[in-house]
């Protein structure tokens, strides 16, 4: 998968692609960064690549023709996948980097200054791509996030199972981690992960991945496509009094049994 990435700061992402996954990546001939210097297509003196904006108004504007330019010579035109960066544009998601990176090629624009003339976007733009609801003072930093997000789905850049657990896949935040020691300033490893028991691991990081969901980001839960298992522990924790007792304390620890004639009763 290659990225071509259009920008007046080509610097700003060498440590970025020297970095971990993506130079492994790299390196392993799974996915190519090019870096395509939007102002080497000026053809004036000073290579300006800014004008003021008809109508007035503060700031200034990307010319229309360099971008233009670095763009045909890319081969924008052949219904490549050409992304905007721009605070004006659609939500950036986990599933917009699945569905990116099943492309060969995606081409990425970075805007400065007020963004770019709009005439760009009508000719050449497939996709507009916000990264947040936040202002930056130009596309780079959020090329870099799409970057990463898209190339760890590239197959064989990271592997599968860690893929699988990640937050946002199964339209949950992750579960909490630990590792050595055991217990750090008296802070202890929960007791079910050191029980080797796997279901009840299972159950304990569906049930963790849940509250963390409730607690932080509760609008995903009302999506579709959260598997049946997750769907129905969230409407034992909402309504305790109907099943298997969401705050039971042995359901806590891992121990909560399908089937262990405790099931109702327990979850006030
Ligand atoms: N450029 C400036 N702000 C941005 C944002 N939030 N997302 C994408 N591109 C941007």
């Amino acid at each position: 998968m290659t990225f071509s990435i259009f920008t007046l700061f080509p610097g700003l992402f060498e440590g970025f692609v020297r970095s971990s996954i993506l130079a492994r990546a790299i390196e392993r001939g799974l996915v190519s960064v090019r870096l395509i210097d939007i102002r080497d297509f000026a053809t004036d003196r000073h290579h300006v690549c800014d004008d003021a904006a008809y109508g007035g108004g503060p700031g200034m504007v990307m010319k229309p023709e360099p971008l233009a330019a670095a763009l045909e010579a890319s081969g924008a035109k052949a219904g490549k996948r050409v992304v905007y960066l721009t605070p004006a544009g659609r939500r950036f998601s986990q599933r917009m980097a699945g569905e990116l990176a099943k492309e060969e090629e995606i081409l990425l624009l970075c805007g400065r200054y007020e963004g770019i003339d709009q005439r760009v976007i009508d000719a050449f733009v497939s996709d507009e791509v916000s990264i947040g609801d936040y202002v930056l003072s130009g596309g780079e930093v959020a090329a870099m996030v799409v970057v990463d997000a898209v190339a760890r789905l590239v197959p064989g850049v990271i592997a599968e199972d860690s893929l699988e657990e990640e937050s946002f896949s199964r339209g949950l935040l992750e579960y909490p981690h630990y590792t050595r020691p055991e217990d750090f300033r008296g802070m202890r490893v929960p007791e079910v992960l050191l029980s080797g028991h796997h279901e009840k691991i299972r159950k304990w990081r569906l049930l963790k991945s849940l509250e963390k969901t409730m607690k932080h980001r509760p609008e995903l839960l009302n999506q579709d496509g959260l598997p049946a298992e997750a769907r129905e522990l969230l409407r034992e924790k909402r309504n305790p009094r109907l099943g298997r007792g969401a705050t039971n304390p042995r359901l806590e620890r891992g121990e909560r049994e399908e089937g262990d004639g405790n099931e109702r009763d327990q979850g006030t």
